[in-house]
Formats: structure tokens, C-alpha cells, sequence
């Protein structure tokens, strides 16, 4: 039987273990940049990243976006960029009833899993969706009238040229809504998401380290600003919650 002292001190080594480990997941917050994936075109992964783009906190994000975006421009042509399975593109056609939505992503197989989520919702007479990359966005100067995004900002290996490309399709006065995760999140929530990929995202996502992966690629505030500094959209803003950034704006 081990005495008061050997249990105290085996206590003590476990409790300074413990808070060790926290202390080593906890200062990896503040590490730099680590770029991830562009498109997420395995379906494995499009199936799976689709199963935890249902879960609440997306879907709350998501009502969010759209509620502002539909704020800002109620009607006419919008494009959801790196829209995944197309659920903001459903969403803002839902909460604006006069926008057309059209989503962009690279990977074909979200897009399947898109244009099914876009059937389902009997919202595929104002949703469509174009295979492309949104450095090169498949539509003509000035030609629409809302640009948004979630969670694809911190895939985009040029960052600068797609702000640009925004500026170029949007018409004069159009405006613009890019949310994404930062990655100075309060700690809470990078506890949160450090869980989530190593207990409970499906196997694909954990192979590829999402959705920390994610956080990792992600940009602060400042960096975000810094990014909209240098490209040619005017009039924008950079706002952040404990979780989210958001570059958002009307052009001028
Ligand atoms: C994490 S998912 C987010 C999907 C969706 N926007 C959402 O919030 O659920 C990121 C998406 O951006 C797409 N993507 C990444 N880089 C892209 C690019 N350069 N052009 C188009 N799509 C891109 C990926 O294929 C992926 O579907």
C-alpha cells in the first residue's frame, strides 16, 4: 500500500503532467500560418465534411451570413465562393427570397453533394453551381451584386488575387461578406476544436487534421486587413468575433 507521501506525490506528477500537456496544446495557438488543402475533392472527405457542416454551429454561422448579406443586398445575382455543399447558397436563398445564388468550388464532388442539397431544399430554380477556381471567377466585370463565403478564405493559395476578383465582378455598389475562422481564437474554443479533431470528426477529417488543419491555415484580423490592404477592394472592413473574422463591405 503506498503511504500519504507516495500518494501525494504521485498526485502531484499527475496533475503536473496534466497541466503540461494543456499547457503544450494551448501554446501551438500561437504559432505561425501552416498553409492546408485548396479543394477538399476526395468525396470521402466531401461526405464527411458534409456530415459535420449540418452540426448547429455551422448552421448558426451560416443564419448569420445570411441574415447580413441579405441585409446588405436583397435582391439580384449573388455567388457563394468555395461553397462546399452549398448550404449558405441555400440558406441566402431561403432568407432573401429575391437573390439568385450561385456557387463556386473547385472540388466536383462538392459540388454533388451541392446540387443535392439544392434539390432537396426545392431551391434549385434560384441556386446553380459552377465547377471553377475562385481566382478565376467565372463571371464577367461588374455583373453581380453579392459576393459571400464561409470557412474557404484560409484554402485560397492567393488570397489577394480572389479580393480582386471580387472587386472585378462586383458591380458599383455590390457588396461583399467573406467569414472565416481566426486563428487567434480565444482559447476556449481552440480547446474546443482540438477535441473535436482528435475525438469526435469523422475518420476522413481526421486524417487530414481538419478541422485544426483549418485553424492552423487561418488568419488573424491583422492579416486579414493586412490582405484587403493590398488589393483592389475598396470599402471593407474587417470585423471578428472570439471565433470568426469577417472582411465585409460595399463597393465604392
Ligand atoms: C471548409 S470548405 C467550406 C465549405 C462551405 N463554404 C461551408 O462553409 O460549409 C472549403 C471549400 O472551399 C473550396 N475551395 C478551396 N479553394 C478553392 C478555390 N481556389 N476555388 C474554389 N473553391 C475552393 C474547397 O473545395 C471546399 O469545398
Amino acid at each position: 500500500m503506498p503511504n500519504a507521501r507516495q500518494r501525494i506525490a504521485f498526485l502531484g506528477s499527475l496533475t503536473a503532467a496534466i497541466l503540461f500537456a494543456a499547457w503544450r496544446v494551448y501554446e501551438r495557438r500561437f504559432r505561425e500560418r501552416v498553409v492546408s488543402h485548396e479543394a477538399l475533392d476526395d468525396l470521402e472527405i466531401a461526405r464527411a465534411f458534409n456530415r459535420i457542416a449540418r452540426l448547429p454551429q455551422f448552421g448558426l454561422m451560416r443564419w448569420f451570413v445570411a441574415r447580413r448579406a441579405a441585409a446588405m443586398v436583397p435582391a439580384g445575382h449573388a455567388a457563394d465562393l468555395g461553397c462546399g455543399p452549398g448550404y449558405l447558397v441555400v440558406k441566402l436563398a431561403q432568407v432573401a427570397p429575391g437573390l439568385h445564388v450561385t456557387g463556386v468550388d473547385l472540388a466536383d464532388e462538392m459540388l454533388v453533394e451541392a446540387e443535392r442539397v439544392a434539390r432537396r431544399s426545392g431551391l434549385q430554380d434560384r441556386a446553380d453551381f459552377k465547377q471553377g477556381d475562385v481566382a478565376q471567377l467565372p463571371f464577367p466585370n461588374g455583373s453581380l451584386d453579392l459576393v459571400v463565403s464561409t470557412l474557404s478564405l484560409h484554402h485560397w493559395t492567393d488570397p489577394v488575387g480572389v479580393l480582386d476578383e471580387i472587386a472585378r465582378v462586383l458591380r458599383p455598389g455590390g457588396s461583399f461578406l467573406v467569414a472565416d475562422l481566426r486563428r487567434d481564437m480565444s482559447a476556449p474554443f481552440y480547446m474546443l476544436l482540438w477535441f473535436a479533431t482528435h475525438c469526435v470528426v469523422p475518420r476522413a477529417l481526421r486524417r487530414i487534421n481538419e478541422p485544426m488543419g483549418s485553424r492552423n491555415a487561418a488568419f488573424t484580423p491583422q492579416e486579414a486587413a493586412h490582405l484587403v490592404a493590398q488589393s483592389r477592394l475598396a470599402g471593407w472592413r474587417v470585423t471578428h468575433g472570439p471565433l470568426w473574422l469577417t472582411i465585409e463591405g460595399t463597393r465604392g
